[in-house]
């Protein structure tokens, strides 16, 4: 079942008084449960598409639609809320709250999915069990080593059972044995939960656990 479908995809950029075009008619279909690795050289776009899969990025042109429902280009201001039900994001440097403890990262990250008070402290504990840190809940992040807070982000990008996490070069900033377990993670949670999973990424190691590995190349996704 697709979860994320995007149609001929095309964005341009402002640059000086001309444009910069970067996609150009980009296509790719997500299933449930699927994991697949997004690479393409540097400059190529992958950010700018993983961005505008992610509702954080309206395209010039070009569908795109998320569990079976159309996304409006004309209406930006839904994005939000589609990004808060459907879309977990994980970043290469993070982003974490430097202020809040591990488990209060993971509790914002619910609050804004609607889910407050206990039940959020429960579920913020049940999903940093779940990335295997139930003891590092109270660090502050500059207290954990860079695989522990990429685990707390994944924690906070599947918050909310979002169908779809978007993982831009999450190995990037992790030495390769922490690499290789955050993957295992990943894998482990697209399976487990039948999330799809998009990965963009530079590391060879990403295909041992993708199901398909698609490049972005002049503008367009090819398999
Ligand atoms: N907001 C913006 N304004 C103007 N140009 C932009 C903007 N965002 C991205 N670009 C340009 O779009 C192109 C693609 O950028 P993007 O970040 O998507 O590449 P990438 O494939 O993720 O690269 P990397 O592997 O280095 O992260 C680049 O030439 C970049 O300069
Ligand atoms: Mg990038």
């Amino acid at each position: 079942m697709t979860v994320l479908e995007a149609r001929d995809v095309i964005k341009e950029f402002r640059e000086g008084s001309g444009r910069v075009s970067v996609l150009r008619g980009a296509s790719l279909s997500l299933d449930r449960g699927e994991i697949v690795a997004l690479e393409g050289p540097s400059g190529s776009g992958k950010t700018t598409f993983l961005t505008i899969l992610g509702c954080m990025l309206t395209p010039c042109s070009g569908r795109l639609s998320l569990e079976g429902r159309e996304v409006d280009p004309k209406r930006p201001d839904l994005l939000p809320a589609l990004r808060r039900t459907s879309i977990g994001f994980v970043f290469q440097q993070f982003h974490l709250f430097p202020a809040l403890t591990a488990a209060e990262n993971v509790e914002y990250a619910l609050n804004l999915k609607g889910i407050r008070g206990p039940a959020a402290r429960r579920e913020a504990a049940r999903l940093l069990g779940e990335v295997g840190l139930p003891d590092r809940a109270a660090f502050l992040p500059r207290d954990l080593s860079g695989g522990q807070k990429q685990r707390v982000a994944i924690a906070r990008a599947l918050a909310g059972r979002a169908p779809v996490l978007l993982a831009d070069e999450p190995t990037a900033n992790l030495d390769s044995e922490t690499g290789a377990q955050v993957l295992d993670l990943f894998r482990d949670l697209a399976r487990r939960e039948r999330r799809a999973l998009l990965i963009v990424t530079h590391d060879p190691r990403v295909r041992s656990i993708a199901d398909r590995v698609v490049r972005i190349r002049d503008g367009s996704v090819c398999n």
